[in-house]
């Protein structure tokens, strides 16, 4: 393993953006592996546990996670309230994360003027022009801590990717030619995600404009699933609550939940029952 692509736990305690920090090869998924920190009687928090691989990587909606080899795989244990955040689920949180994620990623991936940029897709996804370049999964347990697992594709390259996933994932190395320090990558996602928790805390309007901002789905058409009920319309932004703003035949519309999926070629363009 090269210098660069090796991480260095002791820099991210050095940091201070977390208390304890453990660095696996490989683990199932660093989800359960920070869910079991937290039953201990004693866990110190922030909590960082970071996998070269997982075996188990779980996405949202029970959707599995590819963690390819020279990808960055990571959970947070947290307790909100530090940062002045609800202890229950939020979607301005998660969002919150994806806009952590554009914010120290961003400054990295060019493509060298083809006038695509990192942005947020709705629900929190992160992405370089079509391509998924960060995911990210939000559970709180029973007591109000946040586990805040992120998967970005830094290192790995898409060539080696599933071959139903080559054509919608995004790289870092892909985008720029070149391998990023994790270690480095890791701190500046860490200290960008304190400042956007922070906001969210404080309830600074600077957010909720951020969502609008770096939302990258503005114009293009869209169907949300909602249960058996699926929603076509065209994408007016993230709105500062963190909802999905839809144009559709009714009206414009926002939405809390729900799933973006391509819409079948049939769909006529206005809500119906799928
Ligand atoms: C998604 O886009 O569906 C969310 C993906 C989240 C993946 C990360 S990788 C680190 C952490 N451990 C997991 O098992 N999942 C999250």
């Amino acid at each position: 393993m090269s210098a660069i692509s090796r991480l260095n736990t002791a820099r991210f305690l050095a940091s201070g953006l977390v208390a304890r920090a453990e660095h696996y090869e490989e683990l199932p998924s660093t989800q359960d592996r920070a869910r079991q920190c937290a039953g201990e009687t004693v866990c110190l928090m922030p909590l960082l546990i970071v996998a070269d691989r997982q075996t188990a990587g779980r996405g949202r909606q029970g959707n599995s996670w590819w963690t390819g080899s020279g990808s960055l795989a990571f959970s947070l244990l947290f307790d909100p309230a530090e940062f002045g955040c609800p202890r229950r689920p939020a979607p301005r949180l998660a969002l919150a994360v994806g806009a952590a994620i554009v914010d120290a990623v961003a400054p990295r991936a060019t493509d060298h003027g083809r006038g695509h940029c990192v942005g947020l897709h709705w629900p929190n996804d992160v992405y370089f022009g079509d391509g998924k370049l960060a995911g990210v999964l939000v559970e709180v347990l029973p007591d109000g801590r946040h586990i805040v697992g992120i998967g970005l594709n830094s290192n790995n390259s898409a060539a080696e990717a599933p071959p139903e996933l080559r054509r919608q994932v995004a790289t870092l190395l892909d985008l720029t030619g070149r391998m990023h320090d994790p270690t480095q990558l890791l701190i500046d996602i860490l200290d960008c995600l304190t400042t956007r928790l922070r906001q969210l805390g404080a309830d600074d309007p600077a957010l909720g404009e951020s969502f609008g901002a770096l939302c990258l789905q503005h114009d293009q058409m869209l169907t949300l699933y909602l249960g058996d009920r699926a929603v076509t319309g065209r994408c007016a932004g993230i709105a500062r609550d963190g909802a999905l703003i839809l144009d559709t035949p009714e009206g414009r519309r926002q939405f809390y939940a729900g799933t973006l999926r391509p819409p079948p070629p049939h769909l006529p363009l206005r809500e119906r029952a799928v």
